[in-house]
């Protein structure tokens, strides 16, 4: 496996891919990896001949008051585990390489990140989508691979690749969980043992919720459903709700009727450091 840097090198290396025909799959990542980007290198793997994993802690996509000084970083780590995935090339550029002192230009998709998790973190798509068209940009890939536990991100990152007309298939795949549900997270780290336990209380919400749309056949209010799972997470003296709702999965517009196309999703505080999201299809193939 290549670690790289330089822009300039990686362009060149990844140039030399495309012109002998190999295709390029990117796993855009901020490090700290856990089985959850593991199973997204190999995703990538299966689409792709060249894997390309980005390792990108960006400050752009933080709020001011947010983790970026504190974000887990393990690049040792994180090379041994990309190694043993089968990763051809680890780009790891330093942030005045992806931000200039000159720059001025940011990507911004409109109504699709202002809710849900955008309402709670201003600017923090504004932030995801300026650095992820860079990423493409330098990266050139046929496919990039994103995990499904971030779905509001996954849906204005394919907003943002239809309307720019940008080159590339958006892949989602979906949640990678512990062995008692809880999606796996690099966050996770800074859960205490009384939050780590406290915390499960999002994916059980998700689940009532599901089992309930599928019980009454989808005839069930979308208010009922959401009052189900907001209570379980309020009843959790360790977490507090940040959202809790029903959305179409496109759109990500709520719903006030439920079916088979729709998402259960929410993201809540669990202590004073950690906020979690999580969501479900209400549909489940099994
Ligand atoms: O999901 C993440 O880890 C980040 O938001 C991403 C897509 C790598 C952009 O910084």
């Amino acid at each position: 496996m290549i670690v790289e840097s330089s822009i300039r090198k990686t362009r060149e290396m990844i140039g030399r891919w495309r012109r002998q025909g190999d295709r390029v799959g990117l796993v855009p990542t901020m490090g700290f990896y856990h089985a959850g980007h593991c199973a997204l290198m190999d995703k990538a793997r299966e689409l792709a001949d060249r894997v390309v994993v980005s390792l990108f802690v960006n400050p752009t996509q933080f709020g001011p008051s947010e983790d970026f000084t504190v974000y887990p970083r393990d690049l040792d780590g994180d090379c041994d585990k990309a190694r043993a995935r089968g990763v051809d090339l680890l780009f790891c550029p330093e942030v005045d390489a992806i931000y200039g002192p000159e720059d001025q230009t940011i990507v911004e998709v409109g109504p699709l990140s202002q809710g849900l998790c955008g309402a709670g973190r201003p600017g923090h798509f504004r932030g995801v989508t300026t650095v992820v068209t860079k990423l493409f940009n330098i990266l050139d890939p046929d496919y990039a691979v994103f995990g499904e536990k971030d779905f509001q991100q996954l849906a204005v990152v394919k907003r943002l690749v239809a309307d720019l007309h940008l080159p590339v298939q958006i892949v989602g795949h979906p949640t990678v969980r512990e062995e008692d549900g809880l999606a796996m997270s690099s966050r996770n780290v800074y859960l205490s043992e009384d939050e780590r336990r406290a915390a499960l209380v999002l994916y059980r919400a998700l689940l009532t919720v599901q089992q309930e749309a599928q019980r009454a056949g989808f005839e069930i209010p979308a208010a009922e459903l959401r009052e189900i799972g907001r209570k379980m997470i309020a009843a959790e003296p360790l977490c507090s709700v940040e959202y809790f709702t029903i959305i179409e999965e496109v759109s990500l517009q709520e719903r006030d009727r439920v079916d088979s196309g729709c998402r259960v999703i929410g993201a809540m505080q669990v202590g004073s450091r950690v906020r979690l999201i999580d969501n479900l299809a209400l549909m489940t193939l099994s």
